[in-house]
């Protein structure tokens, strides 16, 4: 009998301080409605000068454990998507690993931006699947607020702090239904960090490595591509529109969630939607949606939902999931 992966436990964390829209019209050029209206946005957590990505992860992991019932002797793989890692190694799953007294297990991160979440599960999933993992500790972790550019209104608007993670169980009947994995390099420039460690580390050193966003252009690109993606996932599982219970997307922009909806012909109650407060959290924001709608009760055992999400790169994915 094959053998499949199941989410049995999902946590959540944001940081306590919280930067609304009026913060932010002190800072640059903006308006609260301008931000609403365009993002859907009104807040966003930042994370405390003296905590960092490790911190979120942890909170977010303990509450996910405990939700699930398991020890940390019995997680037997870590990985975490993360753009924001607290060091330039180790990775931040090893300083995750050691907060949580688990030791022995492979750990490691991913690198997908937006995306790196379902690029976390789906990695996880296929270790389980094939039986090198049986208990999989899955975490979105970012300080994004450390790679903004607090005079930038076209970015410092859309990002904030946070973590969310799901333990991952082998079982013989599916969970992760199917993951959809897609990278195309040639469009990084729309959308990056222009500076790291090879690369003008000096930037990086002053303090000056900042994302930056042609917005419009990301903006077309990421409806179009998670357009097909759902079509690609329907497709793969021999599923109609209406056969999905829950969308829960990446939490960039109202606008991009509301055109895939309408692209499944969901209604937007059957749409997790949770960027109002918390904005963009790159990685962190998948997990923490479904955590939310989990822990509300909206999400119950046995609904199918699809899990999708864009970011830098290009990455996009998307993950079928029967919770
Ligand atoms: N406040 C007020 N005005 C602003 C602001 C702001 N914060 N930011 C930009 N503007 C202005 C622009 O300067 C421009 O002015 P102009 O017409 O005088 O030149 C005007 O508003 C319109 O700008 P656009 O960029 O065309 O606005 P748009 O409707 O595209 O919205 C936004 C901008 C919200 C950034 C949108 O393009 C977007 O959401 N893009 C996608 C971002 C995204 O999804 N990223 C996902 C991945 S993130 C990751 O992987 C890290």
């Amino acid at each position: 009998m094959a053998t499949h992966s199941r989410i049995i436990g999902t946590g959540g964390y944001l940081p306590e301080k919280i930067l609304t829209n009026a913060d932010l019209e002190k800072l640059v050029d903006t308006s609260d409605e301008w931000i609403r209206d365009r993002t859907g946005i009104e807040q966003r957590h930042i994370a405390a000068e003296d905590e960092h990505t490790v911190d979120l992860a942890e909170q977010a992991s303990r509450r996910a454990m405990s939700a699930a019932g398991v020890n940390p002797a019995d997680i037997d793989l870590i990985v975490v998507a993360t753009t924001t890692s607290d060091q330039v190694f180790p990775s931040t799953a090893c300083l995750l690993q050691s907060r949580l007294d688990i030791h022995g297990c492979a750990a490691f991160d991913i690198q997908a931006v937006c995306t790196g979440f379902v690029y976390a599960l789906s990695v996880a999933d296929k270790f389980v699947q094939t039986g090198s993992a049986k208990c999989a500790l899955v975490v979105g972790a970012e300080t994004f607020s450390r790679i903004i550019d607090w005079t930038d209104r076209n970015t410092c608007v859309l990002f904030g702090d946070g973590a969310g993670a799901v333990v991952l169980k082998a079982d013989q009947s599916p969970g992760i239904l199917s993951t959809h994995l897609h990278a195309d390099g040639d469009y990084a420039k729309l959308l990056h960090v222009p500076s790291g460690v090879s690369n003008n580390y000096p930037a990086v050193q002053e303090g000056r490595a900042f994302v930056e966003m042609q917005g419009s252009e990301v903006f077309k690109m990421a409806v179009k591509k998670l357009g097909s993606i759902v079509d690609e996932t329907l497709q793969a599982n021999g599923l109609e529109r209406g056969d999905i219970d829950w969308l829960v997307p990446h939490q960039a922009n109202v606008r991009i969630i509301t055109a895939t909806a309408k692209k499944l012909r969901m209604s937007m109650d059957r749409v997790v939607m949770t960027v109002a407060k918390h904005g963009n959290t790159s990685a962190a924001s998948i997990p923490l949606a479904l955590d939310s709608a989990v822990r509300s009760g909206s999400i119950k055992t046995g609904d199918k939902m699809l899990l999708e999400g864009f970011g830098g790169g290009f990455t996009w994915g998307s993950a079928l999931v029967q919770y």
